[in-house]
């Protein structure tokens, strides 16, 4: 039984070899591919040129009026009619500063290098629920809809791990990921993600405030309850 499987062996062998050349023969013909993969495509290369357009090129001029992400535009260009439309963010990372980076050489510092306003915490909220809500949950407990579809491990932002750590390390989770979660940096612009800090901070606050540092009414109403 196995002499024939293995003249049957060499047989193919031979046939393929025969067939397919060995590997570096000089041929002017095409190589025999047997796995093609995705070689060969319908597509163009950059800089070649195109019978398609009237211009002969393949590369198409984008569309007047178009801002590359991230570029810092005057009006509101990026989230026509979202909540807070007005505001510019400027830009990705692309310095080794601590606006850029979240950290002052090899340490994370604390603080934040933009000002922090109830606008750009508002920002805060509105990029935080469309990119991190889906697994962190709204109010950063770790339990948002992703984790019901398998994410696991989430953090929880309301630990006392991360409400301790600085400001920059929180920034640099989001522009670089940690562990299972993805790098945020190369999608969400720079004041957005301070933005998200910040509003990351008053999630964390809101859980954890002390009757005191309420406004009077506030503590009345609260102690008038049973
Ligand atoms: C796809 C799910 C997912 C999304 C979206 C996501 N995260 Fe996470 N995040 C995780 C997981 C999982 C961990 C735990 C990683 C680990 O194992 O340390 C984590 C950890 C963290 C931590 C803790 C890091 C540490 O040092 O322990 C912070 C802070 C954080 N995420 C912030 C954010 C912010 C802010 C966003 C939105 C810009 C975001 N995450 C979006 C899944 C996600």
């Amino acid at each position: 039984m196995l002499r024939y499987f293995f003249i049957a062996f060499l047989l193919v062998m031979v046939a393929v070899v025969s067939l397919a050349g060995f590997r570096g023969s000089k041929s002017a013909l095409p190589p025999i591919e047997i796995f093609p993969d995705m070689d060969h495509q319908p597509k163009y290369q950059p800089q070649h040129p195109s019978g398609f357009f009237a211009d002969g090129r393949s590369a198409r001029k984008p569309v007047d009026g178009t801002v590359p992400m991230g570029y810092a535009m005057h009006g509101s260009y990026l989230q026509a009619g979202a909540k807070n439309g007005a505001f510019e963010p400027a830009g990705f990372t692309n310095q080794p500063d601590y606006y850029n980076t979240g950290k002052f050489g090899d340490s994370y510092g604390d603080g934040f290098p933009v000002e922090v306003t109830s606008k750009l915490i508002a920002r805060g909220q509105e990029r935080f629920n469309i990119n991190c809500a889906v697994c962190h949950g709204k109010v950063g407990m770790g339990n948002g809809v992703a984790t019901q579809y398998g994410v696991a491990a989430v953090a929880n932002l309301q630990d006392d791990r991360i409400r301790i750590m600085p400001d920059g390390q929180l920034f640099s989770t989001i522009t670089n990921g940690k562990n299972t979660m993805g790098a945020y940096g190369p999608q969400i612009a720079l004041d957005d993600r301070w933005a998200i800090v910040a509003y990351i901070r008053a999630l964390q606050k809101s859980q954890n405030v002390k009757l005191a540092e309420l406004p009077e009414a506030k503590q009345k109403e609260l102690q008038a309850k049973p």
